[in-house]
């Protein structure tokens, strides 16, 4: 395997397969990055908490009787049992099943059994391992990297751009993990370029404009990006010059009180009638969060990509939650979250999201639903992301596959592994 910094050289299959770079990517950009995890609406009362295992770790998080929210490392200190054992609740007290030490809210150790027999008494002395931990954007946020910078110097331009989206907001609707057989950065890299929509999965095409001459492409220091991808439209690319309106279109435009139908011969403004119909009727909707829009924001996707591991489809209601997460051991597995947020009314986009459009759902975070690869449905769009990664990842063992031929529109692809390689080389930002 090459050593080399990838820059402009094509991506090996070794970088999805081999254990010992899964190990120095572990090092050096998983536990030194910022990762995004749950909410901190989830545990809004002292003592309330979550539990993420992110490759061999588990973290875990918790509400603090000041308000605060810090993060430890889900292991007792006495002999590194496994502390919390559950994904969530509410405690008092952390107790270690195996001794019984007691640990506070703030990681103290509380109480252990026969404490006048240790030198020193762990009362007073011991404390759980705290890492660094932040909340943006509604979600919390963790670093491993005692070091690292702050969370707003990591993500740079993203902390102010999300500013106008009402993240703060916005309630899990649905959020299914999926045990994937591929590498996590199968599934990242798909999500870092929009080159395989008109093929993957052609549907999108129906209210997406793929065409990368009218897609706005970011790159940010610290290996970030911004894809902007106009909606609300048909593409001209599939569509040419008999567009027609598809179910999703049709059903924004009737909840905006347009009628579908008087967009015969002039499919191609459906964007901009809806940009402008939002822009009038949102806010007394209950939309306040339009004013802070551009007209691009009402309608178009944009897609962010924060390294290393999450990628979010942004929407003026809701976004996509696409998170990798590592398997503890194996390069070629990987959990894949696809989660949704909605702002808290219900509308096309919410409807379309949950299932059923039942708003009910909108009332309290939908809670993690475990699968397998290959069980049940991710809807019509992911299910297609979901398959070419599993087969991808298979076919990166080919002994006839030479690396990566990337079109400039998959510039973020290559963005993003090079990042990978920067920050194994020591890169960290400051
Ligand atoms: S390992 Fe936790 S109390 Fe012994
Ligand atoms: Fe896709």
């Amino acid at each position: 395997m090459t050593t080399q910094k990838n820059t402009d050289l094509p991506l090996q299959g070794e970088r999805y397969i081999s254990r010992e770079f899964f190990a120095r990517e572990w090092e050096n950009v998983w536990a030194k990055t910022w990762l995004i995890m749950g909410r901190a609406d989830e545990i809004p009362e002292a003592g309330d908490f979550f539990v993420e295992d992110i490759g061999p770790e588990s973290i875990l998080i918790v509400r603090q009787a000041d308000t605060g929210i810090r993060a430890f490392y889900n292991v007792c200190q006495h002999r590194g049992n496994r502390l919390a054992v559950v994904p969530d609740g509410s405690m008092d007290t952390f107790t270690c099943s195996y001794h019984g030490w007691k640990w506070g809210l703030d990681g103290a150790c509380l109480e252990a059994q026969d404490a006048e027999d240790f030198t020193p008494n762990p009362c007073g002395h011991a404390q759980l391992e705290e890492l660094r931990c932040d909340v943006f954007a509604g979600f919390v946020w963790i670093n491993m990297d005692p070091e690292c910078a702050s969370l707003k110097t990591f993500l740079g331009p993203i902390w102010d751009e999300w500013a106008a989206y009402p993240m703060e907001q916005m309630t899990r609707v649905q959020a299914i993990s999926v045990r994937m057989p591929c590498n996590w950065k199968t599934v990242q890299d798909n999500f870092h370029e929009t080159y395989h929509v008109a093929t993957a999965h052609p549907l999108g095409l129906n209210s997406v404009e793929d065409d990368y001459r009218l897609t706005a492409i970011t790159l940010y220091e610290g290996g970030h990006a911004l894809g902007v991808t106009q909606g609300s439209i048909p593409a001209r690319r599939k569509f040419g010059d008999n567009p027609s309106l598809g179910e999703q279109i049709r059903m924004e435009l009737q909840t905006w009180d347009l009628n579908p139908d008087d967009f015969q011969g002039r499919e191609y403004e459906t964007r901009i009638a809806l940009q402008a119909r939002k822009r009038q009727l949102g806010p007394e909707r209950g939309f306040s969060h339009y004013n802070k829009m551009s007209d691009a924001q009402l309608t178009d996707t944009f897609h962010y990509t924060v390294f290393p591991n999450f990628a979010t489809s942004i929407n003026s209601d809701g976004m996509l939650y696409l998170r990798a997460l590592p398997h503890p051991t194996d390069p070629e597995l990987c959990v894949f979250d696809c989660w949704f947020y909605a702002a808290g009314a219900e509308n096309a986009y919410t409807r379309l999201l949950t299932e059923n459009g039942d708003a009910s759902r909108l009332a309290g975070p939908a809670p993690r639903e475990w699968r397998n690869y290959g069980e049940g449905t991710l809807g019509v769009i992911l299910d297609g992301d979901a398959v070419v990664m599993a087969d991808q990842q298979r076919a990166l063992h080919s002994r006839g596959y030479k690396g990566s031929r990337l079109a400039h529109q998959e510039r973020r692809v290559q963005q993003y592994h090079d990042m990978i390689d920067r920050y194994m080389e020591g890169y960290r930002p400051r």
